[in-house]
């Protein structure tokens, strides 16, 4: 335990560094350098970065690529992504050139409504908690004026509470369980504050409500928190073309290729070891442009997993169906983003994203990330049904292998001339640079 620190939150920048070096690092000197050369030379932009979090030493990179030419219902956009996998961006960019060529992407939302949640205990009647429940629902509602009043100038606030019995689970458990529309923003904070609100009244209320036993007046608050599971905040991407424009240098033979097609899509349908990296393929697309636009992906993925299982068998988010020789593909997922609050605001790189995007509202920011999680499926499926997908991954995965070798930029050069007519594997490349390097 000798590693162990206390007060390392209020140590300076550079004494946090210091420790961390003298504590578990051998090369010291390089070590250093590394985290410094990661630092901004703009003070205050590197100051910017430090405060997003706590205990910043450094910054930690992914590239920002850019997938161009997507038509989502008829307007073209320049898609942002960040991400460190080598051909997602290639993959995106070729989908949307083959779907610009074919009427490209068509999308909807079905619905924007945000839940949460406030979890108590209460020991007592069901009925007299009812009763209790609806005549002080309103009061709930009010006691949130202050926080809900400029969301509700812009058309937001709070939807609904319900009363939720959950005691055949849990003993004694019961819910608040709230809607919410949230417009531009995430929502996370709203809700949350909202939540936490309708907590504190519903114990206040609780403790003079003359119906109830002594035992029945100590509700007991557990938690009160939003939910990342938003099964109706949904959207919708979707891709339709006659079979006979599927036609392509990659695809000679149309009708083969949208019945093998369909069957790779049936497959994730029902069966979940294939869904998992179907899905997984998916969210390379919609990861990407939420860490671009300053969203949070963690939220998005548990959200998105939880609504492919929603049938108690986790599932494709993707459908494919063929009929009257019309080849239509298209996804259907839950999204809670925001175009306003959080990160939108702060991070140079998020607004530069969204200005690209031309500064959507939360909806056309749901509607673009459907399109870049389809975009990005329809590539991965059409390769794994046709070549293969090692051919163009390695392709992609020869510049990482160049540059572990430290190749120069003749090299590189000569290497990728190479490698353009022979298979790109590992040992082929290390063989070529040692071959070239003779
Ligand atoms: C790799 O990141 C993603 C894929 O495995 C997705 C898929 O198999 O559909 C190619």
């Amino acid at each position: 335990m000798s590693n162990r620190i206390a007060g390392f939150s209020k140590l300076s920048k550079t004494e946090k560094i210091e420790w961390l070096l003298n504590t578990y690092f051998t090369n010291i000197e390089a070590s250093r350098d590394l985290i410094k050369q990661y630092w901004n030379t703009n003070e205050k932009l590197q100051k910017l970065h430090d405060e997003f979090i706590e205990n910043t030493i450094t910054n930690y990179y992914l590239p920002l690529g850019i997938a161009p030419n997507f038509s989502i219902n008829d307007s073209l956009y320049a898609i942002p992504m960040a991400i460190e996998e080598s051909s997602v961006v290639a993959a995106a960019s070729k989908s949307a050139k083959f779907w610009l060529e074919r009427g490209g992407f068509k999308t909807k939302v079905i619905s924007t409504v945000k839940i949460g949640q406030v979890h108590f205990i209460y020991n007592g009647d069901y009925d007299k908690l009812s009763s209790f429940f609806d005549s002080v629902k309103s009061k709930l509602i009010e006691s949130t004026n202050d926080i809900t009043k400029n969301m509700e100038r812009r058309g937001g606030g709070i939807l609904g509470i319900e009363l939720r019995n959950k005691t055949t689970d849990i003993d004694n458990y019961y819910q608040l369980h709230a809607t919410f529309e949230t417009l531009d923003a995430m929502g996370a904070n709203f809700i949350n504050s909202c939540l936490e609100q309708f907590a504190s009244t519903l114990k206040d209320e609780a403790l003079i409500y003359d119906k109830f036993s002594e035992e029945e007046k100590s509700i007991d608050i557990v938690m009160s928190i939003l939910s990342n599971y938003v099964p109706n905040c949904l959207v919708r991407a979707e891709v339709s073309c006659a079979i006979e424009d599927l036609k392509s240098k990659d695809i000679p033979n149309p009708e083969i290729f949208a019945s093998k097609f369909k069957q790779a899509v049936n497959i994730a349908e029902v069966e979940p070891y294939r869904a998992v990296t179907h899905n997984k393929g998916i969210m390379n697309g919609i990861d990407a442009v939420v860490l671009a636009t300053g969203n949070d992906f963690r939220a998005v993925e548990a959200g998105v997993h939880a609504y492919a299982a929603r049938e108690g068998k986790y599932s494709s988010l993707t459908h494919c169906t063929i009929d009257d020789g019309v080849f239509k593909f298209w996804l259907e997922i839950p999204l809670a983003l925001g175009t306003v609050g959080g990160l939108t605001s702060l991070h140079p790189l998020v607004k530069f994203s969204l200005e690209m995007l031309k500064n959507p509202t939360a909806k056309e920011l749901m509607q673009i990330v459907a399109v870049a999680g389809l975009a990005q499926n329809f590539a991965a499926v059409k390769s794994l049904t046709t070549t293969g997908i090692q051919q163009g991954h390695m392709k992609m995965h020869l510049m990482n292998i160049l540059n572990q070798f430290e190749a120069t930029s003749e090299e590189k050069t000569n290497l990728i001339e190479h490698f353009k007519t022979n298979t790109v594997t590992h040992s082929a490349v290390v063989e070529a640079i040692e071959n070239l390097r003779r």
